[in-house]
Parts: C-alpha cells; structure tokens; sequence
C-alpha cells in the first residue's frame, strides 16, 4: 500500500533558554524552511515472530557523524506500540529525510521523532490525538538526550511562536510569514558551524548552581522578567524593546560560559550591521545564534554581517503578527 507519511519542521529559542530547566517561561519559534518527513512503508513480517522496523536516512552517504537514527528513536518505536495500541507486529521500513542541520540546537532530533511517529501512526491506521505525539516525541528526547523541558518536542510541530512554561505552552497571535500586520520583525538563524552539546551545556550549568546557588536564582529572575517584559513589546509592537531583550539575555548565557568565541562574534557583528538584538540560541558550546531586524531589507544586511564574521549559513525567518489581533 501506500507509505505512511509524517511531517515536521525545526525551531529556534528566542528566548529563555536553560533558564526553562529552572522554570522560567521561554519564547520559541518554529521553522517552517527546516523540515523532516519521513514514509513509513508497511511491508509483510517475516515468519519469525518478531517486529521489523528498518530506519534509513535519505541521501546521506557517507552516513553523518552525529547518527540521526538514536536510541530515542528505537524506544519511540515500542511506545508508540503500546500507546497506539497496535494489535498485530509491526514491520515497516522508515526513510527519514531531514533538512535541519544536527546538533545545532535547530531541534532536529525532536522533529525526526515527531515526524516519524506520525508516519507510523499513517502506516498503521492509528491516529493519534496531539498529546500523544507529545508524549511519544518527548520520550524519544528523554532516553536520545538526558534531558526534557519539552519545548523542542512542542515546537517542531507549532504553526506559531510560543510561551512555554512549566511544561505547558500556549501560541502566541503571531503569523510565520511576516504582514499583514505592524508588527513586522524579520529574524535571522545562522549556523556558526561547530556543533554543540546541549547535554554538557546544561551539566556545566547544574555544576556551576550547585556551587552558588544565588547565581542560578539571579540567572532564572532576570531572564522570566526579560521573557515577560518581551512578550509585552510584542503586543506592542515594540521591536527594538525586543531586540534589546535578545542581547541582553545573550549577555546572562556569554557570561555563564554558553557561549563561544565564534558566536560572540556573529553577535557583535550582528549588532554593527543594524540589528535590533542578537544572541546565542539553543542549548550552546557552539551551534546557532539569532538576530532580529527590523524589515527585510535590514536582515539582508544584518545577514552579511553574520556571515562575513564566520556563520556557515544563514535563515531567514519573517514573523508578523496579524492586523485582526491589533
Ligand atoms: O535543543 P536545544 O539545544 O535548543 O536546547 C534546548 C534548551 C535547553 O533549555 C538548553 C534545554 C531544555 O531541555 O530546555
């Protein structure tokens, strides 16, 4: 029969990063140009009694130095058994083909796990309802990495920016593709190139807590206030209040040591070029960082800047907020 087909897209941290461990809220974005989809093709079990599920990953030869098919990935696979209720065994070949470069904190793991569960749930004629894929994607992340707030898990299949707080996140009323709207911030994702532990980033924060218990409280306070007070200039429509948030935060994580000397570069040379903010995104040790301009014109420019400081790559990512909300 036909294969099962499963989607899902990358994301980016606007703000709150590692603060979210600690229960400060976060703002993060989707990324609807990085996408995953993955078949899922049913073919007849064997005679051996067991269950088959073959991973493999489109067009990656010679097969990349982070493996993209994990443990999580595995254990997804049993979970999504028992929560889907599937009946008979289960023997499928999944072909995942993903544009999100890894270990860049873009939320790749999270979004290859929901989009292959999605595809099974397609395969096998159980659709699952939106916490479940949650749950399942959520695992996944847990046994892959150590670690779960939750939020890549949620993002890489939000069709709008959210807040995430406690485990729970609410969409903010902001569109993916800029107008019609005053609120028009154009933001701009690059690679710096060198990928990052986001497991050893939260572990040298724990370490760094543990010692001085006041830095953590004073980390977790400013940055909830900087995600609070920017969540008002987006209602505002005060972009350079937002920008300001951004470098600010980058700040609190550069002077934790989340940060690199490459990514405090493309920062700098983020803000010479006209940006509003700029700051390291993710998990950090390296991977990504995110700028925002003020129109498209000034994002090409804030762009260059970026990549004449060393980014390997740069996405541009047009969020506006509807004029019916106004
Ligand atoms: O997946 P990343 O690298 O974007 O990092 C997630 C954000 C952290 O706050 C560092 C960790 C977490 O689980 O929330």
């Amino acid at each position: 029969g036909r294969p099962g087909v499963g989607r899902a897209h990358g994301k980016a941290i606007l703000l709150g990063e590692h603060a979210v461990v600690y229960g400060a809220p976060a703002l993060v974005m989707p990324m609807p140009q990085l996408t995953v989809t993955v078949h899922a093709t049913r073919f007849a079990c064997p005679g051996d009694g067991a269950d088959k599920i073959s991973f493999a990953i489109a067009g990656q030869h010679p097969a990349p130095v982070t493996p993209l098919v994990t443990d999580g990935l595995r254990y997804l696979v049993e979970k999504f058994r028992e929560r889907a209720a599937v009946a008979g065994r289960m023997c499928a070949d999944v072909l995942i083909d993903s544009g999100i470069p890894q270990g860049r904190g873009l939320g790749s793991s999270a979004a290859c796990a929901r989009a292959a569960v999605l595809a099974l749930a397609d395969a096998f004629g159980r659709p699952l309802d939106a916490a479940a894929v949650y749950d399942l994607v959520q695992a996944s992340e847990t046994v892959a990495h150590g670690r779960a707030s939750g939020i890549d898990a949620l993002a890489t299949g939000a069709t709008a920016p959210l807040l995430f707080r406690g485990g729970s996140a609410r969409e903010l009323p902001i569109t993916m593709s800029g107008g019609p709207s005053r609120f028009d911030g154009v933001f701009i994702v690059a690679d710096s190139g060198a990928g990052g532990s986001t497991k050893e980033a939260v572990e040298l924060l724990r370490d760094r807590f543990e010692q001085d218990e006041k830095i953590k409280e004073a980390f977790v306070r400013r940055v909830s206030e900087l995600t609070t007070a920017a969540l008002r200039d987006l209602d505002d429509g005060r972009l350079t209040g937002f920008g300001a948030r951004l470098t600010e935060n980058h700040r609190l994580l550069r002077d934790l040591g989340i940060s690199t000397e490459p990514i405090d570069a493309m920062v700098e040379a983020a803000l010479a070029a006209g940006g509003l903010g700029a700051k390291i995104t993710g998990g950090g040790l390296g991977g990504c960082m995110i700028a925002l301009a003020g129109d498209p014109g000034q994002a090409e420019a804030v762009a260059h800047g970026i990549e004449a400081a060393g980014a390997v790559r740069t996405w541009v990512v047009p969020v506006g907020r509807f004029a019916s909300h106004d």
